[in-house]
């Protein structure tokens, strides 16, 4: 069995747990393929399964651990009963989430059914800022909201990895978007497609927005609590956790307002990371990568990362 470079964590916490290490290289199982990672998209779990036991993972918790989910890269073996994929194939997608998937690495095996063939049009490293961000955007409004066209919905956090995809989805779906940025993020998001667009710094949303069918919050409490005040009763909103408390603030005030209140919880899908590329290849569909980092330098993008002010992606080059 070979060796690979890994950043691998051996004990929780800060930035300066991420260890670059020589580590043995997996081989893929029954209904497996083997990627040879080009790049790594970073996401905030990602420093949050840095610092503790992501609670929600179903597997192993115990250290070392390989830190990541999101991968672009070329299948170079096949596991036993594997007709989905061919050796050379390019693929991108969210493996195992949330269990381990060892994306931080040159290699790593995926399930088949947790990815799709890359889109032509993105590069691997555009490809691997893609799948969590994009598969969030996509349940949250599609599978949660079943939001249609003719419909507004409210997007916090738009110049994020979720919310830059979220906006364009929902554009595409033929909904009007309203989100919230700060000042140096208006144009970036305008040019998305979204058309409302409120700079958090300077004027608070809920003393503007009105009887919205949906809102996907992915800012946390503060923003939540306010949110319950634009959306119309009937509506949806949609929440990414990862912020304390707002799943009990919502099941608190959802019924108070007649509206309905949803956490989500990304899951891995190759089916939608298929519709996903199609989006791309017709060029309907855009990634905007904020950075790019060497493996090695995780722990720049992680620190970047848990600012809160990325705009689109961060991805990590595998070389
Ligand atoms: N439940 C799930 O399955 C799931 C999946 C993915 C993500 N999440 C969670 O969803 C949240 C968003 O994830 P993400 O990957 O999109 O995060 P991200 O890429 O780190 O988002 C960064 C963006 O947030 C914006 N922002 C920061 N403070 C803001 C504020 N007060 N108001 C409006 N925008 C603000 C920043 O814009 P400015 O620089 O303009 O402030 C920046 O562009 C995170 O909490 C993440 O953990 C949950």
């Amino acid at each position: 069995m070979g060796t690979m470079k890994a950043v691998q964590i051996h004990a929780f916490g800060d930035i300066d747990v991420l260890q670059y290490r020589e580590v043995e290289r997996p081989e893929p199982q029954a209904g497996e393929v083997l990627v040879r990672v080009r790049a790594a998209g970073v996401n905030l779990v990602d420093a949050a399964s840095r610092h503790f036991p992501l609670p929600i993972t179903t597997g192993k918790k115990e250290l070392p651990y390989i830190l990541g989910w999101d991968i672009a890269g070329d299948v170079v073996a096949i596991g036993p009963g594997v007709t989905q994929f061919a050796l050379g194939d390019a693929v991108y997608g969210m493996p195992r989430f949330p269990d381990e998937a060892k994306a931080y690495s040159e290699y790593t095996t995926a399930p088949v059914a947790d990815i799709a063939l890359k889109p032509h049009a993105l590069t691997y490293q555009e490809a691997a800022g893609v799948p969590l961000a994009a598969l969030t955007a996509w349940q949250s409004l599609f599978d949660l909201a079943h939001l249609q066209a003719g419909q507004t919905i409210f997007i916090s956090g738009g110049s994020g990895g979720v919310g830059h995809f979220a906006i364009q989805l929902a554009k595409w779906r033929g909904a009007r978007v309203i989100t919230t940025t700060s000042t140096r993020n208006v144009e970036f998001v305008r040019n998305l497609g979204a058309d409302v667009v409120l700079d958090y710094t300077k004027q608070a949303f809920q003393e503007v927005v009105k009887d919205v069918d949906v809102v996907l919050d992915a800012i946390g409490e503060d923003f939540l609590k306010h949110s319950f005040e634009v959306v119309k009763r009937g509506g949806i909103i949609v929440s990414l956790p990862g912020h304390k408390g707002v799943g009990q603030l919502g099941a608190e005030l959802a019924p108070r307002y007649g509206v309905q209140f949803v956490l989500a919880m990304v899951h891995p899908s190759g089916e939608q990371m298929a519709e996903l590329a199609q989006l791309f290849d017709a060029g309907k569909l855009k990634v905007h990568l904020d950075g790019v980092f060497p493996l090695q330098e995780a722990a720049q993008a992680h620190k970047l990362s848990e600012d809160g002010h990325v705009r689109g992606k961060l991805v990590l080059n595998v070389e």
